[in-house]
């Protein structure tokens, strides 16, 4: 995709498609209606009044993702224009002009446009140039992104869809603009690589083949990769990785990428952990068949680490990452781990097994530890973990679960920068009652209530000291059904916020 900025005149740019920008205003003395964005401004100039009609109309009226495509006849150069509302007036924010940016570039797709401009800027409402345009590259590039490789394709025709997109913009430097250009593109691509993993059928992407491809893009980005083996987990006593690979013809395989951006840095640095179940049947416990597809996606912690490690050795900042993934399949076999097991995790704690279905806390539990052991501070673990978080925040937000403030708020105030929510879940001492075992250290599971806050107690007894941040995304590493701004399936969720808290750990 070529992108790049131009700051020529809005009657003056060719290409096939034009696209402004419209937000809509409701009461505050101002009545209903529709603004432009400035290059909608001239565009309605030069079409005598068209798009204030069509507005006045109620043909078009600025909601988020709407969209309205006219033809200037030759007024202008472009040989359409394309009006996308980017929501409320008084709500617009950075993740409207994400948003409107990948629902035009969705509908363009295969309309016959090659050549696109994007002009959304609003004048007077505050909102930066360079993180607008940012913004806007990852929004093209999200919204682009499909998954169709496993299909046969009858389009013989030569459509190639939408190949260059110019941003028209003027009031920053061009290298600012190029540098975002850069940061909005790593972080879109990066997102786009996760979302490729999860999709991967599972008899595909198994734990090897998790390794190789995590291998393959740590050569290509320059970053170091070791792929822990069987025997090596033994050596450490990774017992509930180990546990969970059982009933798995697959072999096990713990997966270490590091980035080094500081060398001579105090501390071993930032570690992103996560869960890597490339096939989650339930195991022994197993799970109803209805759904029972979509537990491929339960490697979605393990495809947000990997690709966030990739945007940071993409963009380097200057700091250290180490990414962990213990990646198995949980499978039924005949070997599997049983209910009423006890495994023994890495730092030497026994968790009594009840319910194999359980088994993300347990391969985590042992990355957890080889963290602590590393030294790594914080510790940001990433996993589709629980169905209880789904019931409690469902597919808009992913869970937080944090035990200290600032490290919580970091990556709330990153997770706004990417437009993508996380909400704080409670880690009180209370709910550590429901995971007391009388055999066992600890219980694997604390029943109904509250299940996936219990879940993160269970973790919690891995970190150590460190400060740690527990992301569950259950409810959002996918989506059913398609949008308009987004393919159904995979969403690479996380992949963009934690590389932005990387990026703003090194300021
Ligand atoms: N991978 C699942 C959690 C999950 C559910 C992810 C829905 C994505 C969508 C996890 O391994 C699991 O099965 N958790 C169980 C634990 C229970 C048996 C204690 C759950 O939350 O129901
Ligand atoms: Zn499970
Ligand atoms: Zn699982």
């Amino acid at each position: 995709m070529d992108i790049q900025v131009t700051d020529q005149s809005v009657k003056d740019i060719a290409c096939d498609a034009l696209v402004v920008g419209a937000v809509s205003t409701k009461d505050q003395g101002q009545g209903k209606g529709v603004v432009l964005s400035e290059a909608g401004k001239t565009v309605d100039g030069l079409l005598d009044g068209l798009l204030s009609q069509i507005s006045a109309d109620g043909a078009f009226k600025g909601g988020a993702g709407e969209i309205l495509a006219i033809y200037p006849m030759g007024k202008l150069a472009a040989k359409r224009v394309v009006l996308v509302g980017l929501g409320s007036q008084q709500k617009l924010d950075i993740q409207a002009f994400r948003h409107a940016s990948a629902v035009a570039r969705r509908h363009l797709q295969n309309t016959g446009a090659h050549d696109i401009a994007l002009a959304l800027h609003m004048d007077k409402a505050g909102i930066d140039v360079a993180q607008e345009v940012q913004a806007e590259v990852e929004g093209a590039l999200l919204g682009l992104y499909t998954f169709r490789k496993y299909q046969h394709s009858d389009d013989s025709s030569s459509e190639r869809g939408v190949s260059r997109i110019s941003l028209v913009t003027s009031g920053a430097s061009r290298d600012a603009l190029n540098e975002v250009i850069r940061r909005g593109s790593a972080l879109a691509e990066a997102a786009n690589f996760a979302r490729d993993l999860v999709n991967e059928p599972p008899i595909v992407l198994t734990p090897t083949e998790l390794a190789n491809r995590a291998s393959a893009m740590a050569k290509q980005f320059g970053l170091e990769c070791e792929i822990l083996d069987r025997p090596q987990m033994e050596q450490l006593g990774m017992g509930g990785l180990l546990g969970v690979a059982k009933g798995s013809a697959e072999p096990p395989k713990f997966i270490i990428l590091r980035y080094r951006g500081a060398p001579d840095k105090a501390g071993k640095g930032l570690a992103l952990i996560g869960k890597g179940i490339t096939f989650d049947s339930g195991g022994i416990s197993i799970k109803p068949a209805q759904n029972m597809d979509t537990m491929k996606g339960d490697m979605a912690g393990a495809a947000a680490v990997i690709g966030a490690i990739q945007a940071i050795a993409a963009l380097k900042p200057a700091m250290n990452v180490t990414v962990l993934v213990p990646a198995t399949e949980n499978m039924p076999g005949g070997s599997a781990y049983h209910p009423g097991d006890i495994l023994r995790i890495m730092n030497g704690k026994t968790i009594e097994i009840v319910n194999t279905d359980a088994e993300g806390r347990l391969a985590l539990a042992d990355a957890l530890s080889y963290a602590v052991k590393e030294g790594l501070s914080p510790i940001i673990d990433v996993a589709t973990l629980t169905g209880g978080i789904v019931v409690a925040l469902g597919s808009k937000m992913t869970g937080l679960f944090c035990n200290d403030e600032q490290l919580c708020q970091d990556i709330i105030a990153a997770g706004r920068a990417a437009g993508e929510k996380f909400w704080p879940m409670p880690l009180d001492e209370d709910y550590a009652e429901q995971i007391k075992s009388e055999i066992a250290d600890i219980k694997q599971t604390g029943g109904r209530e509250a299940s996936s806050v219990t879940a993160a107690k269970i973790l919690e007894n891995f970190v150590d000291d460190a400060k740690w941040a527990h992301l569950d995304i259950a409810g959002t590493f996918y989506v059913d059904s398609k949008k308009p701004h987004q393919e159904k399936g995979a969403t690479g969720v996380a992949v963009r916020t934690l590389a932005e808290f990387a990026l703003r750990m090194a300021e």
